[in-house]
């Protein structure tokens, strides 16, 4: 096993913000994980474990071990009638994996094409996106304990999904490493293209006949024009979650601000659009030095190039602020601040 010391996580992580990490080391299988979990640099240090690093900012350097997870294959586990069961390794790179399960037209992914990132991470804050959450089609997962190295099966009630959450970000955090994610995919899928422009999309794609490739790419698509590509501009995504408000709160708003945009919730909340939010409060295109609020998708802080994690961290903090300021609505953020 090589432990290397001193290396640049630049180009680990999505924002493209250098960090030097004490140790860094690359995991392959199982068994190497139990081996370093015995190594000397893991027992003196704490660790962090990195998939695709699309969802972290990187606010210090990281004196610890950081791990990155490429376990990868995709596998077949049960296979019957109407569904799959697919066991998918975490360092597989969830766009891919979402691609093989379209590719033989198992659906229930193909709304959660293009998410950055590996599978490994997917269960962390339960990733969604157009109308649809991993929770609906997630079987189980299995995890490493990073004390005691037992394996460990997680079901879907134990994991406690909710939006942009389960028991990995809070109750089990740092504790376990994840190593394969098993989905339940349908073999007559049936289509989600309620939520957004999906519809308007397959509309201007002239799709005739419905089915998960070309939802697939209306989503794809849709993402490419507003949301901006890593490669190009640092980014981690929505920046901040969607806030959810009592009916009251909401009703009030509304009062003073008519055109607010909003989703009625099953328990009678409301969601709030925080990109609407942070627009209104005049921060779209909003910029501290290389620090930004992206100029198409308020909800996105992007790394013009030369920003570090503290800068970013400040322009949330001035957004925060300024949202509060303006309609009493506190964000929180979505993205992990390491
Ligand atoms: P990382 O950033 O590497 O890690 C995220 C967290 O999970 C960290 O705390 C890390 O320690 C932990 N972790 C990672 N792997 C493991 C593992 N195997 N075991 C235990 N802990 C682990 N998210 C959405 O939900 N919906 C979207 O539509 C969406 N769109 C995005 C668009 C863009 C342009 C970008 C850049 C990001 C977007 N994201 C979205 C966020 C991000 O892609 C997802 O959260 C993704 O699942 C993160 O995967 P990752 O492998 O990069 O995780
Ligand atoms: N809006 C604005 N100004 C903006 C951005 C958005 O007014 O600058 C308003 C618009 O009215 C728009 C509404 O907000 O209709 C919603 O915007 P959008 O459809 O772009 O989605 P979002 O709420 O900003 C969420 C997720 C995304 C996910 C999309 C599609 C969160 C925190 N974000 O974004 O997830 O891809 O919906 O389902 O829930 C991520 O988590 O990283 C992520 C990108």
């Amino acid at each position: 096993m090589t432990i290397n010391s001193h290396i640049s996580l630049k180009p680990y992580n999505t924002f493209g913000i250098e960090s030097i990490a004490k140790h860094f080391t690359t995991v392959d299988s199982i068994e190497h994980i139990k081996e370093l979990l015995q190594h000397p640099i893991y027992h003196n240090h704490e660790h962090l474990i990195l998939g695709g690093g699309s969802n972290m900012l990187l606010t210090k350097n990281i004196d610890a071990l950081v791990i990155k997870n490429n376990l990868k294959g995709i596998e077949i586990i049960n296979d019957s009638t109407d569904n799959v069961f697919v066991k998918c390794a975490a360092g597989e790179i969830w766009h891919e994996f979402v691609m093989w399960c379209i590719d033989k037209n198992y659906g229930g992914l193909e709304n959660l094409s293009l998410i950055p990132g590996c599978t490994g991470a997917s269960p962390m804050q339960n990733i969604g996106a157009y109308g649809v959450e991993i929770k609906d089609t997630f079987y189980e997962l299995e995890a490493i304990h990073t004390l005691t190295g037992e394996v460990k099966t997680f079901s879907k009630s134990d994991c406690a999904f909710g939006y942009r959450e389960s028991v990995f970000k809070h109750q089990f955090k740092n504790q376990f490493i994840i190593t394969s994610v098993t989905f339940k995919l349908s073999k007559n899928p049936t289509f989600n293209i309620e939520y957004g422009a999906i519809k308007q999309e397959l509309d201007a794609m002239n799709i005739n006949e419905l089915n998960i490739k070309a939802i697939s790419q209306a989503v794809i698509n849709i993402r490419s024009s507003k949301l901006p590509n890593p490669k190009e501009i640092g980014n981690a995504g929505s920046f901040f979650k969607n806030p959810e408000v009592y009916a009251t709160t909401y009703e009030n708003l509304k009062t003073s601000f008519h055109n607010l945009v909003a989703y009625p919730l099953e328990n009678g909340h409301y969601k709030l659009a925080a990109g609407w939010l942070i627009e209104q409060s005049g921060l779209k295109g909003y910029r501290i030095g290389d620090a930004g609020v992206h100029k198409l998708q308020a909800l996105v802080l992007v790394n013009y190039g030369g920003a570090t994690g503290a800068d970013i961290y400040n322009l949330s903090s001035h957004v925060v602020n300024t949202v509060k300021e303006k309609f009493g609505i506190a964000l929180e953020r979505e993205v992990n601040i390491i």
